[in-house]
């Protein structure tokens, strides 16, 4: 059933992503790998504000500019998609925009490439910070808000990822979005597969995949983490949909069960590549001209492949893997030479 008509209790969105995204056959890499692979295209939501993160930023942008902000902070890492996304939709709508990115030595920040690059351009303030004082990002946030506010400016602070119960009413709606796809398919034993780096994307989807019947249908939905491990997003994504469902009465609840983390191929570490990681982003490009990330979708695809090499029916018979974008990491720090190596 579609989102429009499940006449779930939605929060106000301001249109900013380009929906409803295709569902495409991955043809050459279905036969490669022996089983049916389809993608849907999040990474088409729009140029700028590409990928997963501009579904939840409608949700999260609306109650920004009901709150009367002119100012959006985020966090992220230096290569951040989502503070990438952040700072061209506070532009798109007439706000400031300030960053706070984790890097090794903010006395020497790294270069201005990929997404760095794009939130130079679009006029974001940036704030560097290293990797252990990550650990307090929430609390350096609320102090960077106070001094905008002490400044005279109305600030609004978005957490990692967009990932609250507010922004992932984006994948609960993307979810409907997938049912509606999936209708117009065979019905075959189908597991939706996506990328999980902070758990909004997975609590969406889990939550949105049972209102919409997905998961009495047979459909299982399941991400590849690539970061942490899959205790910590089982945490994750069942505190955003408890929240979820407490703030919005929905009529469901999500249980660490229902949450499916395909655990075992972060690899290096987050955004670090292994050669092969890279080389499936090079063989999905050569077979079906899709363009994966290396940070995200990328390892996730690559576990993906990992995984069906030890059982070909690892994920039923049909793969629909959601691109949730990315791909301007393609172009930031090391990864142009990294990727070059395996051409
Ligand atoms: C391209 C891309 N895919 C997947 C993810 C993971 O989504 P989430 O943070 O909602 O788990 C992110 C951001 O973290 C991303 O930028």
């Amino acid at each position: 059933m579609s989102f429009v008509k499940s006449r779930l209790p939605a929060p106000r969105k301001v249109p900013l992503a380009r929906t409803p995204t295709p569902l495409e056959p991955l043809t050459r890499t279905s036969e490669a790998l022996g089983v049916e692979v389809w993608v849907k295209r999040d990474d088409q939501t729009g140029a700028e504000l590409m990928g997963n993160k501009v579904r939840k930023l409608e949700y999260l942008m609306a109650e920004a500019q009901d709150q009367g902000a002119d100012l959006v902070i985020t966090c992220g890492g230096e290569q951040s998609n989502h503070a990438r996304a952040t700072v061209m939709a506070a532009a798109r709508l007439g706000m400031a925009s300030q960053v706070v990115l984790r890097c090794d030595d903010p006395a020497s920040p790294p270069a201005a490439t990929g997404n760095i690059l794009l939130d130079r351009l679009a006029g974001a303030t940036i704030t560097w910070i290293t990797r252990p004082a990550w650990a307090q990002r929430n609390e350096l946030m609320a102090a960077e808000a106070d001094k905008a506010r002490a400044a005279g400016r109305r600030p609004y602070v978005i957490p990692e990822g967009g990932s609250n119960a507010l922004g992932s009413w984006g994948y609960v709606a993307a979810a409907h979005e997938l049912a509606d796809d999936l209708a117009t398919l065979p019905a075959r034993p189908t597991t939706i597969v996506y990328a999980c780096g902070s758990g909004g994307t997975g609590a969406g989807l889990v939550t949105g995949a049972k209102l919409a019947g997905l998961a009495a249908r047979g459909v299982r939905v399941a991400g590849v983490n690539v970061c942490d491990d899959r205790d910590y997003f089982v945490a994750a994504i069942t505190r955003i949909t408890g929240e979820l469902t407490s703030r919005w009465p929905l009529g469901v609840t999500v249980e660490p069960a229902d949450v499916e983390i395909v655990d075992g191929h972060v690899g290096l570490g987050y955004a670090k590549s292994r050669p092969e990681e890279l080389m499936t982003i090079r063989d999905v490009a050569r077979r079906d001209g899709v363009l994966l990330d290396p940070v995200y979708t990328g390892k996730a695809f690559h576990g993906v492949v990992t995984e069906l090499a030890r059982d070909r029916r690892r994920f039923g018979e049909r793969i629909v893997f959601v691109h949730t974008g990315g791909m301007f990491g393609l172009f930031g720090g090391t990864t142009p030479a990294e990727l070059a190596a395996v051409l």
